[in-house]
């Protein structure tokens, strides 16, 4: 059977489907018949969500879970979670759970600013360059005010323009670097479009220049993009409470505990196999939030590890200490977010996840989910240092074993009993199973 196509954009979901199970599947009917059985039965929602991308022939479901009592900033909120991994919504809860009743989570916004570049080359005389950004720095930011007149209202625009040299790195290779402020959206359409803006009125008026209308010194725009790294766009959740007020963790002083959690953290800040898994935990919890509030998490994924990295070597996101007996963690995230815009209004599920928070703005929203990520890094710790991960974790797991090895409802319940007690493996599920066969 031949693999390629063309023109398979152009088909009807419906022939779409018929290639692709004729194609690449054996029973091509049973295919068909599962991508159906995702469909939802409201044709509407079903357009709705085939027409966020391209080619789509179903839904692919995420659970969608939630973890009460998180005390931020004195509010209480229900988080809602979007995630395949068993254990971290219920790590969520407990972490709630243990500082609910310690003052809980303390969340504020550092500030808002995102960026972005208009790569270009130029192998002209720098100060003449310098010279003529100078003189047009006024009306070239003047070009993009049609753009950024809703913005403004709405408190946001443009901060800040510079033309920066980055000749050192790359020869020719200069930027205008424009930074922005976007209220309430992730502001991604509305960076961009002033970027290409800048770009098209920058080439322009160097075109009026003779001096640039030479060949060796012409202006060659390269591209004009917002950038995901946003270490100006920061929000910092930590807690805190007295060694004293630690409860005993499996058999640990509170204390004990305290400094296991500290020196934990020490370790994953200065070694990184240990930091990017302490800060993959983290991300636990902030992407769970970020795709249940409809927001990008590649974005989100590739700027906080990158600030991760800022200095050179990649480390923890976390920090903990113990000072006067006083036991602190604290996180510092950069989050690009939004509360309107993109799917806020178009996913039903956003919609309701955004509710359950009480519709926050996209400040409060960075603080819920620096929360979750600050959260998440200290049921992590808590489980690695005293019981270790994979007594929960496997308990947890168990379901997902026990469904993919078919288990029927009565067996399930037997061993959920039976597993109360003894250490999950899939064997073991296997073993009992074929043990308790009804
Ligand atoms: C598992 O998804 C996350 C952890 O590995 C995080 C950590 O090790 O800190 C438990």
């Amino acid at each position: 059977m031949d693999k390629r196509i063309d023109g398979f954009s152009k088909l009807s979901k419906e022939e779409k489907i018929d290639w692709i199970t004729r194609t690449h599947f054996k029973n091509s009917t049973a295919a068909a018949s599962l991508l159906s059985s995702y469909w939802n039965s409201d044709p509407s929602l079903q357009t709705q969500h085939d027409e966020f991308i391209e080619n789509t022939l179903t839904n692919f479901y995420m659970p969608l879970g939630v973890a009460p009592n998180f005390l931020i900033n004195k509010s209480l909120f229900t988080l809602p979670m979007v995630i395949e991994e068993s254990s971290v919504v219920a790590a969520a809860g407990n972490a709630a759970k243990f500082w609910l009743n310690k003052g809980g989570f303390k969340a504020e916004v550092i500030d808002t600013l995102k960026g972005g570049q208009v790569h270009f080359l130029y192998k002209g005389n720098p100060e003449l360059l310098y010279a003529f950004f100078k003189k047009i720095k006024k009306p070239l930011i003047n070009v993009t005010s049609e753009l950024t007149q809703k913005m403004e209202l709405r408190g946001g625009g443009i901060v800040s323009l510079d033309l920066v040299s980055k000749t050192t790195a790359l020869p020719n290779y200069y930027q205008l670097d424009v930074r922005f402020k976007t209220a309430d959206a992730m502001g991604a359409n509305f960076i961009n479009s002033c970027l290409e803006s800048l770009a098209t009125a920058f080439e322009n008026l160097a075109a009026k220049e003779t001096f640039f209308m030479k060949k060796e010194a012409s202006i060659e725009i390269l591209m004009s993009i917002l950038s995901n790294y946003v270490p100006e766009c920061l929000v910092k959740a930590s807690v805190s409470c007295s060694v004293d007020e630690i409860e005993h963790q499996e058999g640990i002083s509170g204390k004990k505990f305290a400094e296991k959690i500290v020196q934990a953290v020490a370790i994953a800040s200065c070694e990184t196999f240990r930091a990017v898994t302490h800060n993959k935990g983290i991300m636990n919890g902030v992407d769970a939030l970020i795709i249940a509030t409809g927001n990008d998490f590649r974005a989100i994924e590739a700027g906080v590890h990158a600030y991760a990295a800022r200095n050179g070597q990649y480390t923890s996101l976390s920090k903990a200490s113990i000072i006067d007996d006083q036991f602190t963690m604290e996180l510092i995230l950069p989050l690009a977010l939004g509360t309107v815009g993109g799917l806020t209004k178009l996913h039903p599920m956003v919609g309701w996840s955004m509710e359950l928070l009480g519709n926050p703005d996209a400040k409060k929203l960075m603080q819920i989910v620096a929360v979750a990520g600050l959260a998440q890094n200290f049921a992590a710790l808590r489980s690695l240092v005293t019981s270790g991960i994979q007594k929960g974790h496997m308990k947890m797991h168990l379901f997902n074993i026990l469904n993919q090895l078919g288990a029927k409802p009565v067996q399930k319940e037997a061993a959920l009993n039976y597993f109360k007690k003894n250490m999950v493996s899939v064997k073991a599920v296997s073993d009992f199973l074929h043990s308790n066969e009804t």
